[in-house]
């Protein structure tokens, strides 16, 4: 027998404890710390020790429990960055996942695997209002905003045989990090970015838009894409889709929509989404507003073809010999990734079992949060908001009395404390160069109650605070 076998029954036995821990840990969520009391010294402390030449067998679990200890969890009363907050039984067909093991690269690899991504990238472009778009799952908002712009460059400034030409993205201020990264990635260049200056709600500035545009043209530079956002990180807010649409059309320039924190919101509010089916390209990230367990990043497009020919190289050994065009397809035709998780099988679990309208109503839950904290705020008189809540996220700071001197450095330690005390968890944003708390709502286990937490737990903390 391979060394590496396991027994029917040793297997049986493992899934039980296994499955038995994680039900454990799901259901201690509420009591735990949001942040483990641990330093870094102690974690790798506790895992430190040689590699066994010789297997544990079953007490090599035992260590899980270690590990599970270290984790920062799942809270309720998480809201740091734009992490979803793992919807379990979405977490049950990821084990299967990794049982099944299928390489969802085509569907001679995969026919199951690529069938219900297919099917499941066309009942979330169809729900948020894209019906014609079509796409695929990747690592997640970075990859796919990535793609979304090698799809732009490919479909305007050819690149993929001799090179790439210059060619000027516009995006606002607030666009995230991942756009610079791109341009750098794809060998446009971080300084053929222009950063368009927002609006008083943090919205892409359509008239500074067009005057950036003119004066590119103006000097023989290439206009290529626009990326507008749906859905800040720093505050959630929603450029003006449809003015940019128009712009884009009229200087045939590419649309390319970043939806990785927002557009999923469609679902509940698409009235603060007009526009999104203009897209060229479009981002969304169901490990952030579909609760989804990481990773679950999508990518849609408007035309297959564009796709194909940013992605399209196949060597002989990947080659696809059916004619029938179902079974002919190649994910990686239209993808970077070759190799591919089958991640559609959790999100394909997830969304039969509780029905967009529960998703539908989590989402509104969010909103709700945010609008309930952001008034608790104006409400304090030590706290202030510092910008407006579009969707689901708040931006404040601690400011106990007018003209308190370094309140960035203030605030940097309110956070620090609050995180260590370990009964909330937020993160920070720079708001004008102003340091923020900030709550971003994408978690289906936060109740009223917890949110009504946060503003004590913050006061709280600035007592110790300093
Ligand atoms: C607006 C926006 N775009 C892109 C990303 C990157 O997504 P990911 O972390 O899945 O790569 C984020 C992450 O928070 C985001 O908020």
């Amino acid at each position: 027998m391979n060394a590496l076998n396991v027994s029917d029954d040793e297997l049986r036995s493992l899934t039980e404890r296994v499955t038995a821990m994680a039900a454990a840990f799901l259901s201690e969520l509420p009591d735990l710390r949001t942040f483990p009391d641990l330093s870094s010294r102690e974690a790798l402390d506790r895992l430190a020790g040689p590699l066994p030449e010789h297997g544990l067998g079953a007490q090599a679990l035992q260590g899980l429990e270690d590990v599970l200890s270290m984790c920062r969890p799942p809270s309720p009363r998480f809201w740091g960055y734009v992490l979803g907050s793992n919807e379990p039984v979405a977490a049950l067909a990821d084990l299967l996942v990794s049982v099944l093991n299928q390489n969802v690269t085509a569907w001679r690899s995969s026919p199951a695997g690529v069938t219900v991504e297919r099917q499941v990238v066309q009942w979330i472009a169809t729900a948020i209002g894209c019906p014609t778009h079509t796409g695929s799952l990747c690592g997640g908002g970075s990859a796919a905003n990535l793609m979304g712009l090698a799809i732009a460059r490919e479909a305007l400034l050819p690149a993929n045989e001799s090179g790439a030409r210059p060619g000027i993205v516009y995006a606002s201020a607030e666009a995230h990090m991942s756009i610079a990264k791109s341009m750098a990635l794809l060998g446009l260049g971080r300084r053929q970015l222009r950063s368009i200056p927002t609006d008083s709600r943090f919205r892409l500035d359509t008239r500074q838009l067009e005057q950036a545009i003119a004066a590119d043209l103006a000097a023989g530079n290439r206009p290529l894409a626009v990326v507008a956002t749906a859905g800040t990180v720093n505050t959630g807010a929603i450029d003006p889709l449809q003015e940019i649409a128009a712009i884009c059309a009229r200087h045939v320039i590419w649309l390319h929509v970043d939806g990785a924190y927002g557009a999923l919101a469609a679902l509940a509010v698409p009235e603060k989404f007009r526009g999104l089916e203009l897209a060229d390209s479009l981002s969304l990230d169901a490990h952030k507003w579909l609760y989804q367990p990481l990773d679950c990043g999508m990518l849609l497009y408007r035309n297959r073809a564009a796709a194909q020919t940013a992605f399209s190289f196949t060597a002989e050994y990947a080659r696809t010999f059916a004619s029938n065009p179902l079974e002919g397809f190649a994910f990686f035709e239209e993808s970077l990734e070759l190799s591919r998780r089958f991640r559609a099988l959790k999100l394909w679990l997830s969304l039969r079992y509780h029905g967009l309208q529960a998703f539908r109503a989590a989402i509104r839950s969010d909103l709700q949060h945010a609008q309930d904290l952001a008034q608790t705020v104006r409400g304090t008189p030590a706290l202030e908001l510092l910008a407006p809540v579009e969707l689901s996220t708040v931006c404040f700071r601690y400011r106990p009395a007018p003209g308190t001197a370094v309140l960035n450095e203030l605030n940097a330690q309110l956070l620090q404390q609050v995180i260590e005390r370990g009964r909330v968890y937020l993160s920070n944003a720079s708001i004008n160069g102003q340091f923020a708390l900030r709550a971003c709502f994408v978690n289906h286990r936060t109740s009223d109650a917890d949110v009504a937490t946060i503003v004590p737990e913050v006061l709280a903390a600035a007592g110790t605070a300093g």
